[in-house]
């Protein structure tokens, strides 16, 4: 495997996005027992054996994450999900951080956990071909309760520097993702001020700790207003927030691969495609997960008859987002 540099620089190659197919047990088995699939291992291997096989998976993807369960699995015919998707031209990733949990001293807040033994299970994960990880940070937008609080913020930032050191020093490249949640009525400004404010602090946070920026891929929520919010911002609101708040980070920065966070598929490439208009030093691309996997789970829902129509429907969304950071016009 090559350096952090070329690893990040290939997981954010020009047309290229990630999917994020790393949904804890629980997480995945609610999704799967919403769609009519008993929520077995056997299920959950399933699922994603019909993910990362899909037919020109690796035209549009660069990397796929996955779960702990899932890279102790194998494909259908013995082979390990990492070997098995690195044979197809993908990189496999790992998502380590084990939950955002209740913050004690923060009501309504979380700080993402799992630093604990991070360094043994990075060097196992890069043992079993594990090329990058990801770290998901929660913040929730409450105006009236001053949320996010500087509390969550710093705690967080300081977690995600010291999960993405621990990467870098085992030769894994860490999606940082400080996630502003889509979570109710908030403006579109009330976002781009606290995701702002959390860039910031991860940006102090990963410095202090000498984490090399073009060894990481930065996995933002895009400004857009909250899901119970009166009206809906177009997509050139949301590509010219989204960038305005992104220009404060440094132009070595590997790349941008934006979340989904709860938006329909459609407008969420709609919004990636309307990123692309804007001149920016790194790379705008996708790492969506439901945005992405939703429209495969629906088209499959466990019957062994549709494992095609889930990778169509798979392969369709991840074609669409390809298609729409192909729009970039090379500097
Ligand atoms: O951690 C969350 C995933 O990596 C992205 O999921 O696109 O459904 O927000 P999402």
């Amino acid at each position: 495997m090559g350096s952090c540099r070329d690893i990040a620089a290939r997981m954010v190659a020009p047309g290229k996005g990630i999917l994020a197919a790393d949904e804890s047990i629980g997480t995945m088995s609610s999704r799967l027992e919403k769609a009519g699939v008993e929520a077995t291992a056997e299920n959950r291997r399933r699922y994603r054996v019909l993910l990362s096989s899909a037919q020109g998976l690796s035209d549009g993807a660069s990397g796929i994450i996955f779960c702990d369960e899932t890279l102790g699995q194998t494909f259908d015919d013995g082979t390990a999900f990492a070997e098995a998707v690195n044979n197809l031209g993908i990189l496999p990733g790992i998502k380590v951080d084990t939950g955002a949990k209740p913050c004690p001293g923060l009501p309504g807040e979380t700080v993402t956990e799992g630093l604990d033994g991070l360094a043994g299970r990075l060097e196992h994960y890069a043992e079993i071909g594990a090329a990058f990880a990801k770290w998901r940070a929660v913040y929730v937008i409450d105006a009236g309760e001053g949320l996010p609080s500087d509390g969550a913020i710093r705690s967080n930032a300081n977690a995600l520097a010291r999960y993405a050191a621990a990467c870098q020093a085992a030769g894994i490249v860490p999606i940082v993702e400080p996630e502003v949640l889509m979570d109710g009525s908030h403006s579109i400004q009330d976002c781009a001020a606290a995701t702002a404010k959390v860039h910031e602090a991860v940006r102090e946070e990963l410095a202090l700790l000498n984490v090399d920026l073009a060894g990481i891929v930065l996995k933002p929520n895009m400004i857009i207003e909250g899901k119970d919010a009166a009206d809906e911002s177009t997509p050139d609101q949301v590509a010219e927030a989204t960038v305005e708040v992104l220009r404060a980070w440094p132009d070595e920065l590997a790349g941008v691969a934006f979340l989904s966070g709860g938006q329909s598929p459609e407008r969420a490439t709609a919004n990636l495609e309307a990123m692309q208009r804007h001149d920016t030093p790194w790379p705008l691309t996708f790492s969506f997960g439901r945005a992405l996997v939703d429209p495969a789970l629906a088209a499959w829902h466990g019957d062994s008859s549709l494992v095609e129509a889930g990778q169509k429907a798979l392969s369709d969304r991840v074609a669409a987002n390809a298609a729409a950071v192909r729009t970039r016009q090379p500097a």
